[in-house]
């Protein structure tokens, strides 16, 4: 097995050396590339860059196979829960009954934001998007618990038990307040008894004087939901929360740019976007047919959102997940007929058929299933993309702690290829 790879550049050879991960993918050490050969490497997109070294996500994009801490999503997805997984996350081992008990009362005890910033959500304008707040919000958390950041690594690691918990469960408390803001509906605080995702759509859709009561499927779904986007390594808010860590910066401050680069329909938005195509396309009387043929002309506002993943080219083990427990909670939420529905699968159907989506190996992600079940339990269009954050914060936090621990780490800064213009003097206004 190779060692080292050679680069020949004009008439020298120069040895790099070989990473092997601990799943066997080998990446060849580019680190002292410029300093030793003054030639950078160039890869737009980073599809080719291993950007660090983590031990949080493990995924074989060829193979369908993704792993939090080692273990594969579909044990997860049958015997964990979301909270127990983002646990696993975080401290990279499944907890013991006591180290369960205590991370749930951790969560319950930060679950209240302050009152001082229920009256910040009455700065936004109603029609705010809850995207927005939610960053905005976590953002604002530093200045509510400043003694959490401080902008320096060893000190902000010192309370990172706190931290996480406080995040995690506010996350969920910030995102039902925007959309009680958004609705003008008073908040509905949350509640000592209630589980995570009980607790959260408690504060969605209760009244002041009528509790809503989740049904377990409903709740069950969305504990799947949350399970299935608590981590996927170096996707691009994954990525983004760690370029921003990697400069000092805190866990509020990180993963409040983690949710900015989540927004993005070729990203999180993408949940968004695919309701949005299944309804344009149900408007307009097409059953999918005419829509397939404009995605395979390669327009960018015509693509099959929900289809294609930069790192998976056979399925998304995910959206196989997410696909089978779907018609089990449809049936017992009693939903049928629903046209968008109809739509989506005969897009399925007629996508894993069709030579142009085979070719480049383009299969259903996550985000084609995860819009609809968000649907059918209620959840309103524009939070969908904050339901895919809550998910995701396990995951951020995680990846901050890695940049935040490694004692050799250095602040993310690419090059660039400059393609500009060359030097040139400055014209006075009177002669340009
Ligand atoms: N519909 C039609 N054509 C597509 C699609 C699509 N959804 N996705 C990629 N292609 C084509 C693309 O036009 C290109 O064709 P050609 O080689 O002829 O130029 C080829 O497939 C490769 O595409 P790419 O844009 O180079 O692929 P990428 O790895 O840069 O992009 C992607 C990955 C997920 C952004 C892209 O597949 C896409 O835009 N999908 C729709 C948005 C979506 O569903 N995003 C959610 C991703 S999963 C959740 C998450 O982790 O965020």
């Amino acid at each position: 097995m190779a060692s080292k790879a050679v680069l020949k550049l004009e008439d020298r050879d120069y040895d790099l050396s070989i990473i092997t991960g601990t799943e066997g993918e080998k990446a060849v050490d580019l680190r002292n590339l410029r300093a030793d050969t003054g030639y950078l490497s160039y890869d737009e997109g980073f599809g080719n860059t291993g950007s660090c070294q983590s031990a949080v996500t493990y995924i074989d994009g060829e193979a369908g196979v993704l792993r939090y801490r080692g273990h594969p999503i579909e044990q997860l997805a049958e015997h964990s829960s979301f909270i127990e997984t983002a646990y696993l996350i975080l401290n990279g081992e499944l907890p013991k009954p006591a180290q369960r008990k205590r991370f749930s009362q951790l969560l319950t005890e930060n679950s209240a934001i302050h009152s001082g910033m229920e009256h910040l959500f009455e700065g936004f304008p109603a029609e705010a998007h809850p995207m927005a707040i939610l960053s905005a919000m976590l953002n604002s958390l530093g200045c509510y618990y400043p003694h959490l950041a401080r902008n320096d690594h060893q000190r902000d690691l010192q309370n990172f038990e706190e931290t996480s918990a406080v995040i995690i469960s506010k996350v969920r408390t910030i995102a039902a307040y925007s959309y009680r803001a958004s609705r003008g509906l008073p908040y509905i605080h949350p509640r000592r008894d209630l589980p995570y995702c009980e607790n959260f759509l408690h504060m969605m859709f209760s009244t002041p004087y009528e509790p809503y009561i989740a049904l377990p499927e409903v709740a069950q779904a969305l504990n799947l939901f949350l399970l299935l986007h608590a981590d996927h390594e170096q996707n691009c808010s994954t990525s983004t929360v760690r370029m921003v860590a990697s400069s000092g910066a805190n866990l509020f401050a990180s993963t409040a740019a983690g949710v900015c680069a989540l927004w993005g329909p070729l990203h999180g938005g993408a949940n968004v976007a695919v309701i949005e195509m299944l309804k344009s396309i149900h408007a307009e009387g097409d059953d999918g047919t005419k829509f397939i043929e404009q995605a395979k002309m390669g327009l960018a506002d015509k693509r099959l959102m929900g289809f294609g993943h930069r790192v998976y080219k056979h399925y998304d083990p995910r959206a196989k997940i997410i696909k089978e427990s779907f018609y089990s909670a449809l049936a017992s939420l009693g939903i049928k007929d629903d046209p968008l529905l109809d739509i989506a699968m005969r897009l399925e159907e007629a996508a894993l058929k069709d030579e142009y989506f085979l070719a480049r190996k383009l299969y259903p992600n996550v985000d084609f299933y995860s819009g609809l079940i968000m649907r059918a339990i209620g959840i309103p269009e524009n939070m969908f993309t904050v339901m895919f954050a809550i998910g995701r914060m396990p995951g951020w936090i995680a990846n901050w702690k890695e940049v935040a621990s490694n004692p050799k780490g250095r602040i993310y800064r690419p090059r660039q290829i400059y393609v500009g213009a060359n030097v040139r003097d400055y014209v006075p206004p009177h002669q340009r």
